[in-house]
């Protein structure tokens, strides 16, 4: 089994951390767009434009499935870039829904969604989650954590200050979707301002159980091969992924 893991840049990297711990995947080919990130503040036509550019760059590899990281993309291009390419392809979206449904048994639990502007605004979420039978929905785009996250900033005065400038009207919900690939590494910071009951779902598990009850993957491969790709400088990706994926 061969994936290919796209993002925008080095978040995505919280999905092949998922995906490592449970380890689904003989290979995994990761690809981040280090040279054009942050999608998260680009139109959709931009947006679609550069999946595309990445489902190309794929087609080098003979995949058994794409796997989209990044929120932003999976909010956007999903349907293009499965129309270019030859392999399956899913996102984050569906998957954290259906993780979110999984976990909250009463529909009308309150569920934030944060991310970028771009996935705020697609209310890619909210779609999933009312057809899910979920309402008490609200959005916060909050993509001032993706730039203090790529300074490796997970906690502190910044983040303290940002979660303020975010939250600071918002009423505790009974769980948050991590709806962007850095926010995994803030989750001690969100659950320290809203409370250690609030349930935080993550993309990562969440295309985790997508795989294993939709796809029904149960093998399990304990040496994966994996490689790191980036449109600029791919060393600086592969240091960030050696750290944070301690390699
Ligand atoms: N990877 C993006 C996402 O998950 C966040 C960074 C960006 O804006 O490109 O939405």
């Amino acid at each position: 089994m061969k994936v290919g893991v796209f993002d925008s840049g080095i978040g995505g990297l919280t999905v092949v951390k998922s995906l490592l711990q449970h380890q689904l995947f003989e290979e995994i080919i990761y690809f981040g767009d280090t040279a054009r990130v942050p999608y998260g503040i680009k139109d959709k036509n931009t947006i679609i434009r550069y999946a595309i550019e990445a489902v190309e760059f794929f087609k080098n590899f003979e995949l058994d499935l794409i796997i989209v990281a990044c929120n932003t993309v999976s909010a956007y291009a999903l349907e293009e870039m499965r129309e270019s390419s030859t392999c399956p392809v899913i996102g984050v979206v569906e998957s954290g829904a259906l993780a979110t449904s999984n976990t909250l048994h009463d529909k009308i639990s309150d569920i934030l969604i944060i991310g970028t502007k771009a996935t705020v605004n697609s209310k890619a979420y909210e779609r999933e989650l009312n057809a899910l039978g979920f309402e008490n929905l609200q959005a916060k785009a909050t993509g001032l954590f993706v730039p203090l996250v790529e300074e490796e900033i997970y906690n502190g005065a910044i983040i303290d200050a940002t979660l303020q400038h975010y939250f600071h009207n918002i009423k505790t919900p009974h769980a948050i979707i991590l709806g962007c690939t850095h926010f995994p590494l803030i989750s001690d910071a969100l659950q320290n301002y809203f409370g250690k009951d609030v349930i935080l779902i993550h993309s990562g598990d969440a295309i985790v159980e997508y795989l294993e009850k939709i796809f029904k993957f149960n093998i399990r491969y304990p040496e994966p091969n994996l490689q790191f790709f980036a449109s600029e400088n791919p060393e600086a990706l592969r240091v960030i992924a050696k750290k944070w994926l301690k390699l």
